[in-house]
């Protein structure tokens, strides 16, 4: 099976183009991004999402602020902090930064990872699919597949390999929420694929694991602390939780600029806390606007309930730390 990519972000001559994620699926609208107060308000609003998308739209961004004259510092500062838990975003905004401290043009970064992302994505596939070769229902949360990422996804990119090897593969798919990442854009994307998917609400997550329907779960990651501690979309934690109570692998899918070495463990990653809003909805049965409301956009699973992690220079299993810093460059 020949699986497609859909292209959700690219450069054309002057400006960023990305498809606006938030409208996915009802729509297909690209939105053409031309200054950086552009691109860092499609960030925070999630029309551009999924951390590797994060990181090469950020890039971007930071080229449009140094081209419209803002000092490099400035610009690296604002759109670093336009959502501060996937660390892809700070690593590729530094990135472009640094070639334009040494005189370089920034914008050759940014291509450059798109490029590299693309390659990531695909290499992690093949590795997932080698460790994975005895599981073919797969169970994921949110969206790591070609919308995320300007390839074929991270832990999608593993769906998406088994798929194109003629592998049985078939994917339950979490609801997420409160923006649905799963029911809008994993299940559009298998779906487009034609790659069997079962959408479940993530409250049904633990009953599905433990009545056996899944043969290991996979998810993203927005960041890897220094010991294998791993935010990714909220839910996650409670994902982990339930397959170490069933006895089913747990894996981690992330190219390897999802790892920081400088956070030492979960508890030093920033997670994004975000409007009420989304959780409160509109229209009728929504609570009271004024109702209180916690929204943390990620959790951290410890490294303690991950089975493996699946980068492009290889899968790491515990004890993560040295496995990690044996695969530094
Ligand atoms: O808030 P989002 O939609 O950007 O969250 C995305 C995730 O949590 C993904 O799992 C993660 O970024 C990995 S995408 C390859």
């Amino acid at each position: 099976m020949a699986v497609s990519a859909v292209e959700s972000i690219a450069w054309t001559g002057d400006r960023l183009t990305v498809l606006d994620q938030r409208r996915v699926p009802d729509e297909t609208v690209f939105l053409e991004l031309r200054t950086i107060d552009g691109v860092i308000e499609a960030i925070a609003s999630l029309a551009v999402r999924g951390a590797n998308v994060l990181g090469s739209a950020g890039a971007f961004g930071y080229v449009l602020g140094v081209r419209a004259g803002l000092l490099p510092e400035d610009a690296a500062a604002r759109v670093i902090a336009a959502r501060p838990t996937a660390v892809n975003l700070r690593v590729a905004v530094q990135l472009a930064h640094a070639a334009q401290l040494r005189g370089e043009d920034p914008l050759d970064v940014a291509l450059a990872l798109l490029a590299e992302d693309r390659d990531a994505c695909a290499t992690i596939g093949q590795l997932g699919r080698q460790e994975l070769a005895g599981a073919s229902r797969l169970l994921t949360h949110c969206n790591t597949g070609a919308l995320a990422t300007t390839g074929r996804g991270t832990a999608l990119g593993i769906v998406y390999a088994k798929a194109e090897a003629g592998e049985p593969v078939e994917v339950v798919a979490t609801e997420t929420r409160p923006l649905r990442q799963g029911a809008r854009l994993t299940v559009w994307e298998l779906q487009e694929a034609g790659i069997p998917v079962t959408l479940i609400v993530d409250a049904a997550a633990a009953a599905a694991l433990t009545a056996g329907q899944v043969d290991a779960v996979v998810v993203g990651a927005d960041r890897i602390a220094a010991n294998g501690d791993t935010a990714n979309k909220i839910g996650t934690l409670a994902l982990a939780i339930a397959a170490k109570h069933a006895g089913i692998p747990f894996y981690v899918a992330a190219t390897w600029n999802a790892i920081d070495p400088s956070t030492p463990d979960g508890a030093a990653i920033p997670i994004e806390l975000r409007g009420a809003a989304e959780v409160i909805g509109t229209g009728d049965g929504a609570p009271a606007g004024d109702t209180a409301v916690w929204n943390p956009a990620f959790d951290v699973t410890p490294a303690s309930l991950i089975t493996g992690i699946v980068t492009e220079r290889g899968v790491l299993h515990a004890p993560f730390g040295p496995a990690i810093a044996g695969l530094a460059r």
